[in-house]
């Protein structure tokens, strides 16, 4: 199939790219020059393992980016939009790139006389696709949703730093449509990958991607509140959930408890999830509290480092871990940002280290030291706050010791105090 993928961020690309390992003919389709320039010199426009080696392989073979609309929907059957859709400052999903997209894809779609068929990837609320993306794309194209066009919503369950892998290797691929035809040209797609393909409606395929990333968002701050309540008891509450996981209708993963979820997507769908649900007249506690104990969670950090050197002004701080998880370079609602900030208005000297995301957190925080190791970080520091799940984290031995106190701060569970041979104080966040 020839297959044009609107947007080359984080999603985009790695369709792009997968769906050319799968054999079909892709163009990507992007507003920013530079990342069209990158992809078809073969170079990845974000980090993310494996998508450099497809690019490479595929980029000016079977797969080329434009700026150009156009051109991209003249030469393909089906387009898949995978813009962002963050939220806006109340939490409410924002649909200005969205719109846009549909806008030149309806007046692509009008240029036609091929049947097309748009399919929406981007994670959108449900019924958005029914109230806002057809009504654009008939409005442009001056064409029928499932008479002229076809219309499709395909969600993704992609992991940073894993989602090629993921795409390749799913444990489910869902596709909602609008109108038999174009379920089936979409479904027929990810012929070559082992797995079912389940067929739905437009808004249940919307549901889905919300409710498991939501399912998984409370599983961290379930085991968060339980690990809480273990702190307050002395008791481990990993050696508590390692059993609880074992029961075979919770399953052992994410139930690491610690500073909280961070990243693209859980912090943003459950807060779109929750303003949906209100604004149709239903109070999402449950979902609600899911968020507060998340915003609450690594201010943890804060209290615990109160409690052990009292007013942390003027002291050196030093942050390990600045991306939202380990592998990736993205700062996305990282939990060390909310951390630093506290840190920042207490009057702490911050010293910060991550083994990729450094520049990133620059543009947030300028007035910082940036260290270039953990052993540098550490030098001379009152206390140590681990933010995120590096492994180099793990294994600090020899760095900890030219701490001014050996006081660490465990927010992800890294550290195995017993395992460190210079004497350390240690606190886990809640276990
Ligand atoms: C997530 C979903 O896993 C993916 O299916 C969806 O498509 C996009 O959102 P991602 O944002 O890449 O993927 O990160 P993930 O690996 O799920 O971790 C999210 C956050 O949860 C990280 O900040 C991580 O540190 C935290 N986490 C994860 C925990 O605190 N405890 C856990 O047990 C697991």
């Amino acid at each position: 199939m020839k297959i044009s993928v609107v947007g080359t961020g984080y999603v985009g690309s790695v369709t792009a790219a997968c769906f050319a390992e799968l054999g079909h003919e892709v163009i990507c389709i992007d507003i920013d020059e530079e990342k069209v320039q990158k992809i078809n010199d073969g170079i990845s426009p974000i980090h993310e393992n494996g998508l450099g080696e497809l690019l490479r392989k595929h980029t000016g073979r079977s797969l080329y980016a434009t700026t150009d609309y156009q051109h991209a929907i003249m030469n393909s059957d089906i387009s898949f939009i995978c813009v962002g859709t963050p939220c806006d400052e109340d939490g409410k999903i924002d649909l200005t790139v969205l719109k846009k997209s549909c806008k030149s894809l309806g007046s692509g779609i009008g240029k036609k006389d091929r049947y097309h068929v748009a399919v929406v990837k981007s994670t959108v609320v449900p019924m958005t696709t029914e109230n806002v993306v057809i009504p654009l794309l008939e409005k442009y194209s001056g064409k029928q949703a499932g008479k002229d066009f076809g219309v499709a919503m395909n969600p993704e369950f992609l992991r940073e730093g894993m989602a090629v892998y993921d795409f390749m290797h799913p444990d489910k691929i869902v596709v909602g449509a609008h109108d038999q035809r174009s379920g089936s040209i979409v479904s027929d797609l990810y012929k070559g990958i082992e797995c079912e393909v389940t067929r739905t409606n437009l808004r249940t395929a919307e549901m889905i991607k919300y409710a498991n990333n939501s399912f998984l968002a409370t599983k961290i701050s379930f085991s968060n509140e339980i690990g809480n309540i273990c702190k307050k008891m002395g008791i481990d509450c990993y050696d508590v959930m390692r059993e609880v996981g074992k029961d075979f209708r919770i399953s052992p993963h994410f139930l690491n408890s610690g500073a909280g979820f961070g990243g693209s997507c859980f912090p943003k769908d459950v807060q779109a999830l929750v303003n949906r649900s209100m604004e149709i007249g239903y109070e999402p506690s449950l979902l609600r509290s899911v968020i507060e104990l998340n915003d609450r969670q690594p201010l943890k950090m804060i209290e615990l480092l109160e409690k052990k050197i009292g007013d942390p002004a003027n002291k050196r701080i030093a942050v390990l871990g600045l991306a939202f998880k380990n592998g990736t370079d993205d700062i996305r609602e990282s939990r060390s940002i909310p951390v630093i900030d506290c840190l920042i208005r207490k009057g702490a000297h911050v010293v910060a280290y991550d083994p990729m995301a450094s520049d990133n957190m620059k543009r947030l925080f300028d007035n910082i030291e940036y260290a270039s190791s953990a052993a540098r970080a550490l030098e001379n520091a009152h206390a140590c706050l681990l933010m995120t799940e590096w492994d180099e984290f793990r294994n600090l031995d020899s760095e900890l010791a030219g701490m001014h106190r050996r006081l660490v701060i465990d927010g992800r569970h890294l550290i195995d105090p017993h395992s460190i041979e210079n004497e350390i104080e240690y606190e886990g966040i809640c276990w």
